[in-house]
């Protein structure tokens, strides 16, 4: 059964065959056996980018798509998460979606027989974020050995950091954290922002992710932030000739990025959304035994 939980599962030759296979999605190729199949996405948490991409690769492979609606589901009858996906896959789908806010929660739903697709959980893992990431990267650089980045932001509440970390030391890169102190995790290189602008090849913000805070958790004004930690004309413009500006998105403009950062020539924020669904596909293709 070929799901994706989290890209510490897959070999480093799985990774490169997904990013070849999205690449080839992204020119032209065409792949006949998703056609027909029963898939259902399951967003037990809000999203706009993976929801949607998942869908639009999903019709672009000429799949049949349900797209599950938590807040008018049975869930506000006290059903349970199992229960809830255990009736998805007993409507005869053939591959599920799923975000939810446990962090691992595919540990519970190990006897549902179909491909899960992780679409994130909890501030534990995003996968083809992640995927979506590295094809940027890749189609950049031409390559991962010795490239520097800095994830700048709420890192310990970030699944995104979480994998990339992960995955970018696995392949050679060579992987930094920034941002506020209250939001750092031990066991990373630390850079400051501007020393970040000054030698990375590579600056990835995050979204500082409130709705994982403690009540009461210390909030920065967006000047605050921004200042000590975002990115901003002055700071772009130290950059490196070569360097990008990579976000996961939903971003905050004015906060970890000025609205002038947002589509500067720097910056592949709106590549990125487009390869997620290329790499979509490819895991789609994948979960469906196309390779
Ligand atoms: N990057 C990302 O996961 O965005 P969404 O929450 O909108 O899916």
């Amino acid at each position: 059964m070929r799901s994706l939980y989290n890209l510490s599962d897959l070999g480093l030759d799985e990774i490169f065959r997904i990013l070849d296979e999205a690449e080839a999605f992204k020119n032209g190729a065409v792949y006949e056996g998703a056609k027909g199949k029963l898939v259902a996405n399951l967003f037990f948490e809000p999203s706009t980018r993976t929801h949607y991409s998942f869908e639009a690769a999903q019709h672009r492979l000429g799949c049949c798509v349900m797209s599950f609606a938590p807040e008018s589901s049975s869930l506000k009858k006290g059903e349970s998460f199992y229960d809830t996906v255990r009736t998805m896959e007993s409507f005869g789908t053939d591959a599920l979606v799923i975000r939810a806010t446990q962090n691992e929660y595919y540990k519970e739903l190990e006897p549902i027989k179909i491909p899960i697709l992780n679409a994130g959980d909890g501030t534990g893992n995003h996968p083809t974020q992640s995927l979506l990431d590295l094809l940027t990267i890749r189609q950049e650089f031409g390559r991962f050995e010795g490239l520097k980045i800095a994830i700048a932001g709420d890192i310990k509440h970030s699944r995104v950091a979480h994998t990339n970390i992960g995955i970018m030391e696995r392949l050679g890169m060579d992987v930094y954290v920034s941002g506020p102190e209250m939001y750092a995790e031990e066991g990373h290189k630390f850079v400051s922002i501007d020393d970040a602008a000054k030698d990375m090849d590579v600056i990835m913000l995050l979204r500082v992710q409130h709705e994982r805070h403690k009540e009461g958790a210390k909030v920065l004004t967006a000047e605050e932030y921004n200042t000590g930690y975002g990115l901003n004309a002055n700071r772009v413009a130290k950059m490196k000739e070569k360097a990008i500006i990579m976000h996961p998105a939903p971003f905050n403009r004015g906060v970890e990025l000025t609205d002038d950062v947002v589509e500067c020539e720097k910056s592949r924020i709106f590549k990125q959304v487009t390869n997620g669904v290329y790499v979509r596909m490819a895991v789609l293709k994948r979960a469906f035994g196309g390779f």
